[in-house]
């Protein structure tokens, strides 16, 4: 592929601009600077950089975010601003798409991507893809609560009961739980459902993937393909 439409393919702008930032010296590959952009790359583990930063090429980007509390999913936030806004431009004009929604207040493991297959396959409740959930109540855990929650609780939007794949306590008022859906805020009207209140709530992991423990707050980090199989 030609060095400016692999710029163009990852995000860098418009023809124009990326044929531009290649003939302006700004790009180089295996450490040297290629100013053609016409120049012709296997695309296969290519890694470029632009003004000195390295990029992997990526058919389909795929990005874990350790979301801080204060930013919304939506591509159109309305009271705060979007995790979008926590990558860098050539993501966003990729068009990332978080893979479902955390609520505002929740931070933890945000998984976007561009492709949209991937992100049926993991958002559809056929699937069964476990998301961990650390939950800080506002009340005291009891034995009572956790059996209900595996039990199955009614939510006020579907008569089926949904249960807790896994429900651990931890700590006082703290539990860790395991859900095979995502409804909308389905870890609070679940914590509800049972007399306590979520006060804190953080995920910890989707499918197989956990959030790095360096990952700090509002960082990003590339996944591989394969990472969550
Ligand atoms: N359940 C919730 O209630 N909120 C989230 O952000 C995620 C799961």
């Amino acid at each position: 592929m030609r060095l400016a439409q692999v710029l163009f393919s990852q995000g860098f702008g418009t023809r124009r601009d990326c044929a531009g930032l290649v003939a302006m010296g700004r790009v180089s590959v295996g450490g040297r600077v290629v100013d053609d952009p016409q120049a012709e790359f296997d695309t296969d583990g290519l890694v470029f950089e632009v003004d000195g930063q390295a990029w992997p090429y990526q058919e389909r980007a795929l990005v874990m975010l350790h979301k801080p509390a204060g930013y919304e999913c939506s591509q159109k936030p309305r009271h705060h601003p979007s995790v979008l806004s926590l990558l860098p431009p050539p993501l966003r004009t990729r068009g990332l798409q978080p893979v479902g929604r955390l609520d505002e207040d929740t931070t933890g493991l945000l998984l976007l991507t561009d492709d949209g297959a991937l992100i049926h396959r993991l958002t559809s409740p056929r699937h069964h893809v476990p998301k961990v959930y650390e939950v800080g109540a506002k009340h005291p855990v009891d034995d009572a609560q956790v059996a209900r929650l595996l039990a199955g609780v009614v939510l006020d939007d579907a008569p089926t009961p949904v249960r807790a794949a896994a429900a651990e306590r931890n700590g006082e008022r703290g539990l860790r739980l395991t859900l095979l859906e995502g409804k909308y805020h389905q870890v609070k009207r679940m914590i509800a459902a049972v007399g306590n209140r979520v006060e804190t709530l953080h995920r910890s992991s989707f499918g197989a993937l956990a959030l790095p423990a360096d990952l700090a707050a509002g960082e990003w980090r590339w996944v591989a393909p394969d990472a969550l199989r």
